[in-house]
């Protein structure tokens, strides 16, 4: 008989091992299958305000708003800046409103689409409509109502000080329908500001068509004049310039195109948020306000101290950066904190001279060089990569409430500072 075969016959290899290899083995399989079922099983018992949108200005800013602004600096090179609302039939809600010097002509068919400097309510629509320089029959309407506007002034005033308010002028824009299923008007507040309306307002559709229209707040576009451009040729290249007497802009194609150069607010952000990646932003900067004093009055106020941030904030990122290290101070709310684009040109330049005795390197690369070949630019002019990372930083805290309820009013970074370096003290 061989060796083998003495052995009695059960001898499984299972067997040959000792008691406690095969305990640590159910505990590594116990581990591992606790884990799987936790992280299957956790999210059905989170609290649903964690993961889902903190309001409908929320998912609107990201939705409705980010991805219909366009941003483009070829015109000038990149020193003005001009923002174009992409605005949709049946889609963006319009608002026609009159103010202290501006009046509205319309034909009686859409009369009721113009809130009156004295209604209540706010009057939205989906149809797409523009305002213009009153053309023909609404010319002679315009002329008459302006001499009316202009008498009406003059039965008012004393004589003593008319003379200087006859030079009052009433602007008068005519309400028209383009019958297009898209144009694209300017957006005068250089994006900053949005069109939020949560109270007195109504949407005169028949039909709802859009859900966004039924959230208890919409944005929405005021007054749209259409975006019209000229162009002409310089050598070479042609140029191009917003012009309000040239041609309506083709589509959304030709505003891409390289000659106008616009991209969305959405795309810029995304790229900002690759930016802020590739560059290793995060490894100085953290972007969450914690629960603790210090943080919620750093990135506030003694009077407002900032909300710490909440699991929601991030649900439109591809990618979070909580970070670990507060080398740089925090960026949650650095779109309240630091709202200047002007601010953050300087501080990208050259760090130190916005913030003395700064240790962020400069991000000289988000500049381009003199366009017009001197060399001698001192300052560098923005680029997209300048622009992208700005969008980005400008979502940090200014999505988390709609601007009606901003928490951020009156708030003071000095003061914030003196109260962190002890001193004042917290009231
Ligand atoms: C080596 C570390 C470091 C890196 C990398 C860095 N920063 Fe900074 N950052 C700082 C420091 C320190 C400050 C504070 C001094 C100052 O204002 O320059 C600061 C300030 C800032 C501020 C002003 C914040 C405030 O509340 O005043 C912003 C915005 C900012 N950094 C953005 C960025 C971005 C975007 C990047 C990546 C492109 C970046 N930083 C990379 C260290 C860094």
């Amino acid at each position: 008989m061989t060796k083998e075969t003495d052995q009695p016959p059960h001898s499984h290899f299972v067997h040959k091992l000792d008691r406690s290899a095969i305990l640590m083995i159910v505990g590594i399989i116990l581990l591992f299958s606790t884990a799987i079922i936790v992280t299957l099983v956790a999210p059905r018992y989170v609290d649903s305000t964690w993961t889902s949108p903190s309001s409908p200005y929320q998912v609107q800013m990201y939705e409705i708003e980010d991805p219909y602004l366009y941003i483009s600096s070829a015109s000038s090179g990149g020193q003005d800046l001009q923002y174009v609302n992409h605005l949709m039939q049946d889609f963006t809600l319009l608002a026609f409103k009159e103010s202290d010097n501006l009046r509205l002509v319309a034909p009686p068919e859409l009369e009721k689409f113009i809130t009156r400097h004295q209604d209540n309510k706010l009057k939205l629509t989906s149809r797409l409509l523009l305002l213009r320089e009153p053309e023909e029959e609404m010319e002679k309407q315009a002329h008459t109502l302006r001499q009316q506007l202009q008498q009406e002034w003059q039965n008012q005033t004393d004589a003593q000080n008319q003379h200087r308010l006859e030079k009052i002028r009433y602007q008068i824009l005519e309400l028209y329908d383009p019958q297009v299923p898209e144009a694209f008007s300017l957006n005068t507040s250089g994006g900053i500001l949005q069109n939020w309306v949560d109270k007195d307002f109504i949407i005169l559709d028949e039909e709802v068509k859009h859900p966004y229209h039924q959230d208890y707040g919409v944005i929405y576009v005021q007054n749209p004049q259409e975006f019209r451009i000229s162009s002409s040729r310089l050598g070479q290249e042609e140029r191009w310039r917003y012009d309000p007497a040239g041609r309506p802009v083709k589509g959304l194609n030709e505003l891409k195109s390289p000659a106008l150069g616009f991209h969305s607010r959405q795309e810029l952000i995304y790229l900002g948020e690759h930016i802020y990646a590739i560059e290793g932003c995060w490894y100085c900067h953290t972007d969450q306000t914690r629960t603790l004093v210090q943080d919620t009055v750093l990135n506030g106020s003694d009077s407002y101290p900032a909300p710490p941030s909440s699991a929601n904030e991030y649900i439109y990122q591809k990618i979070t950066f909580p970070g670990t290290r507060r080398i740089g101070p925090d960026i949650s709310r650095v779109g309240i904190k630091r709202p200047s684009r002007d601010w953050h040109k300087a501080h990208f330049w050259a760090p130190k001279t916005a913030s003395v005795g700064s240790i962020m390197p400069a991000f000289q690369h988000f500049f381009d060089d003199d366009p017009r070949g001197t060399g001698k630019s001192t300052i560098g002019i923005p680029n997209h990569r300048f622009e992208a990372i700005y969008q980005y930083l400008m979502t940090k805290g200014t999505r988390i409430t709609p601007p009606t309820q901003a928490w951020w009013l009156g708030k003071d970074p000095i003061q914030t500072k003196e109260i962190i370096e002890g001193q004042r003290k917290l009231k």
